[in-house]
């Protein structure tokens, strides 16, 4: 039986606010079920909504069934990627629908179940896969890969200026022993980094451990095809609702939504508009939402928030 970890959601007034259907039927995909606590606000406030909940972690998906116990003819559970959220969506005969939300990135079960291996404040095995049926684990790069592949995981993934030096020392360190269990990186990335990350704010494990998580899961690889496919699903007038932990994931998510707001899109220099481009999504979002200072009080996890929304137009 799963032990039940407690996982506020982050955002949650501004994620129901932007999502009010009132009492109309609408179908909403929850791509990030975690525990359920925003699926759960969502069928609160909106009274004919049904939500197809996806989740990589079974343990997620069976809290989620538990905290949704009241609402269980109104949700479907899916396991899964969210980037095979049309073939889920497919299988309910859904071909459209109005409301898409991702609440990426890890969650707080996740982080705080030292068994899992995504804290460096804990010891545990260096797994850190979101679906433990994953073959990919962080044992399996940090022992195994080469060191330029190392090199390039940390470069793209913790934007790591000492990336080749933490590759260093990891090859150095394993060809001593294999790298076992949290502390083990832990420990090679203060001898790298010198006990500082790349911020000075930073502990040095921060940014390695990750760089490695979301190589493990494929974490920003699953965003974009997301995105793409969201945007597909998505009845005229339906909102898509991202919210990100850090700025890779910001990235992406902000780009693809400006790209898809544009009008046109000829170079500078043609004098007329020859593209005849419309645009497809309205940004509904100034900028970022970031959490409310009561929320920051209450939820320490909110405070690294962002959340994008956009209407298909
Ligand atoms: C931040 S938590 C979501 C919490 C949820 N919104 C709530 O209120 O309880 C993120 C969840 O998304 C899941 N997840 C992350 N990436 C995923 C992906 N590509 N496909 C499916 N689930 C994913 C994780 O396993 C985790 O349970």
């Amino acid at each position: 039986m799963t032990e039940f970890l407690e996982h506020k959601p982050v955002l949650y007034r501004e994620v129901v606010e932007f999502m009010n259907f009132a009492d109309r039927k609408v179908r909403i995909i929850d791509g990030t079920l975690g525990n359920g606590g925003h699926t759960k606000l969502l069928l609160e406030a909106n009274s004919g909504a049904e939500v197809l909940g996806i989740d990589r972690d079974t343990q997620a998906l069976e809290r989620a069934a538990i905290n949704l116990k009241e609402f269980s003819d109104r949700v479907h559970f899916f396991h899964g990627t969210f980037s095979n959220m049309r073939e889920f969506a497919t299988e309910l005969g859904w071909d459209e629908v109005d409301g898409i939300l991702l609440d990426i990135g890890v969650s707080s079960p996740q982080l705080d179940d030292a068994k899992r291996g995504f804290s460096w404040r804990m010891d545990g095995p260096l797994d850190m896969r979101m679906d433990r049926k994953s073959p990919l684990t962080a044992s399996r790069i940090l022992n195994n890969y080469s060191k330029e592949e190392l090199i390039d995981i940390f470069r793209k993934y913790g934007e790591i200026p000492q990336a080749a030096k933490l590759a260093d020392f990891i090859i150095r360190r394993r060809e001593i022993k294999p790298l076992q269990t949290t502390a083990d990186f832990v420990a090679v990335c203060d001898e790298a980094l010198g006990g500082k990350g790349r911020a000075k704010s930073l502990p040095a494990p921060t940014l390695p451990f990750q760089a490695i998580r979301i190589a493990v899961n494929d974490e920003l690889g699953e965003l974009e095809r997301a995105l793409q496919q969201s945007f597909g699903l998505l009845a005229k007038g339906g909102i898509l609702e991202v919210i990100s932990f850090h700025s890779l994931e910001d990235r992406i998510a902000k780009h693809f939504m400006k790209e898809l707001s544009c009008g046109c899109i000829c170079p500078p220099s043609f004098p007329v508009c020859v593209c005849n481009h419309k645009p497809e999504l309205e940004i509904l979002t100034k900028g970022v939402i970031t959490a409310q200072k009561d929320e920051l009080e209450e939820n320490k996890r909110s405070s690294c928030a962002k959340l994008r929304i956009a209407r298909k137009l």
